[in-house]
């Protein structure tokens, strides 16, 4: 038996409950684990709030690290007794233990404790994905113009860093000045507090009008309009959340004037295959060991308060990364 958080129906942070269930062993292709962390995402507020549909009852959480306690058939590169991260679909971590998919499993490096690993798989392996492949036409060079958005959340503050260490120069809205401090911190050139500060007009200032070549935008529907505006002829603007809620659906008229991209891109897309995990994941456990990049832990939450973790997360209240201790 485990126990885990699990939803019944699509709801608010209450439709999160603990529940004991039993745990059956990895079929081919699986492996299973007992987790030390898990890590809380904004994509977990999707799937519980229906946004993403699930079949239920439904397991939740996509993100965790732990000890490997079985593998199944035709899975050579993990044993149990080993040290492990993921970040997977379907969703399941929220729980003491779980079976997954092994193609997106990886060992995780000595220096790397269970908190950190649990943190840096769904987050960092975005982070690398986004800077390092989803990039405008001509690609990104030092000293580049990037604006990303919440960059002082989970995903912001780890890009915040790997894009100083890249040489480029990150511009981050946040939602208040002590985050905007914050991204400063973990390496953001320019911060703007989009709740309070016009972000097109400062982006304008800050590049001397001359706009930015992509923008990560995970904040949808309330700063699509102002990202497009923010970007020079040819730039790309790359939508990967949605956390004020969806893009609505837009004419492609909208991109004529200046010759624009845009793209709707996802982690499992790239996480296909157990080579392409693999490779994404030493990227980031390089940066992490060169020290270019600290994972930033800052809230722990036991797991049976699950509820407390989506309510402060939702309500902007979090910032970095947190974690789910079972
Ligand atoms: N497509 C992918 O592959 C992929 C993978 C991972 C994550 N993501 C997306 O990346 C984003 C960041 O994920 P995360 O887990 O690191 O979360 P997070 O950034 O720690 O938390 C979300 C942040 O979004 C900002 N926000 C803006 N408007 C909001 C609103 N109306 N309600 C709530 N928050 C709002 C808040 O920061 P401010 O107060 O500073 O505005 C909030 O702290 C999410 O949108 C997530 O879905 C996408």
């Amino acid at each position: 038996m485990k126990r885990a958080i699990r939803i019944h129906s699509p709801g608010g942070p209450e439709a999160l409950r603990l529940e004991e269930v039993s745990v059956g062993m990895p079929g081919p292709g699986e492996v299973r684990i007992r987790h030390h962390a898990c890590g809380l995402n904004f994509i977990d507020v999707y799937y519980r709030s229906g946004l993403y549909p699930l079949d239920m009852p439904a397991g939740i959480g996509m993100e965790g690290a732990g000890v490997v306690e079985a593998v199944g058939e035709g899975v050579s590169h993990l044993q149990p007794g080993d040290r492990a991260a993921y970040a997977c679909q379907p969703p399941g971590a929220y729980s003491t233990a779980r079976v997954l998919p092994a193609k997106n499993v990886v060992r995780l490096p000595d220096g790397v404790d269970f908190e950190t690993g649990a943190a840096m798989m769904l987050k960092g392996l975005t982070v690398q994905y986004l800077l390092r492949r989803t990039q405008p036409q001509g690609g990104l060079q030092p000293g580049d113009f990037v604006l990303f958005h919440a960059a002082a959340g989970g995903v912001g503050l780890i890009a915040c860093q790997w894009a100083r260490a890249m040489g480029l120069q990150l511009i981050g809205t946040a939602g208040s000045p002590e985050k905007c401090e914050l991204a400063l911190r973990h390496g953001a050139a320019h911060a703007i507090d989009y709740r309070r500060e016009d972000f097109v007009a400062r982006v304008a200032e800050i590049t001397g009008g001359q706009g930015v070549k992509v923008v990560y935008d995970s904040v949808g529907n309330d700063t699509f309009a102002g990202s497009l505006q923010c970007l020079r002829p040819f730039g790309l603007l790359a939508v990967f959340g949605s956390s004020s809620g969806p893009v609505p659906p837009f004419g492609l008229q909208l991109l004529a004037a200046r010759s624009l991209y845009v793209s709707r891109p996802t982690l499992f897309t790239h996480l296909a295959t157990r080579e392409a995990t693999q490779e994404m994941a030493d990227d980031l456990f390089g940066m992490v060991a060169r020290g270019d990049i600290r994972i930033p832990v800052e809230r722990r939450y036991p797991l049976a308060e699950a509820v407390q973790a989506h309510r402060d997360l939702e309500a902007r209240l979090t910032t970095g990364c947190s974690v789910l201790l079972p």
